[in-house]
């Protein structure tokens, strides 16, 4: 199995410049901070996703991510801070794990990777949900 240019060249981007590609977290005391957190039974690998959100239009301000994983899910997630920078809430559950595994190109034996990422991105709409409905 090869990973496709776009995930090597995403996860050698965080490796370099972690910082610049979300690499980190939100106060979690913060009201505006949604946190999502997952994990892949398949491969033990963990991800965790914070938003920042405007409470007042439901757009997400910005995007930090921690994940234990492969490189795979590195990309996926430094793919979901692009993706979901700008958006609205709405706009983020719109958001399937198909899309990222498309756009990395991911092999079928790594499309649980975008799985994770998708799972990271429900749980944070769900805590958003629940402090702010
Ligand atoms: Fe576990 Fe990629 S192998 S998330």
């Amino acid at each position: 199995m090869a990973y496709s240019k776009k995930v090597v060249d995403r996860f050698e981007d965080v490796l370099n410049n972690p910082a610049a590609h979300g690499v980190g977290r939100f106060d979690p005391n913060d009201p505006n901070i949604a946190t999502g957190m997952t994990g892949a039974p398949a491969c033990g690998d963990v991800m965790k996703l914070d938003l920042k959100v405007d409470p007042d239009t439901d757009v997400i301000l910005d995007v930090k991510f921690k994940t234990y994983g492969c490189g795979s899910a590195i990309a996926s997630s430094s793919l979901f801070v692009d993706m979901l920078k700008g958006r609205t809430i709405e706009e983020a559950r719109q958001i399937k794990d198909k899309d990222i595994a498309e756009i990395l190109d991911l092999p079928p034996i790594k499309l649980h990777c975008s799985v994770l990422a998708e799972e990271a991105i429900t749980k944070a709409i769900e805590d958003w949900d629940i402090k702010h409905k």
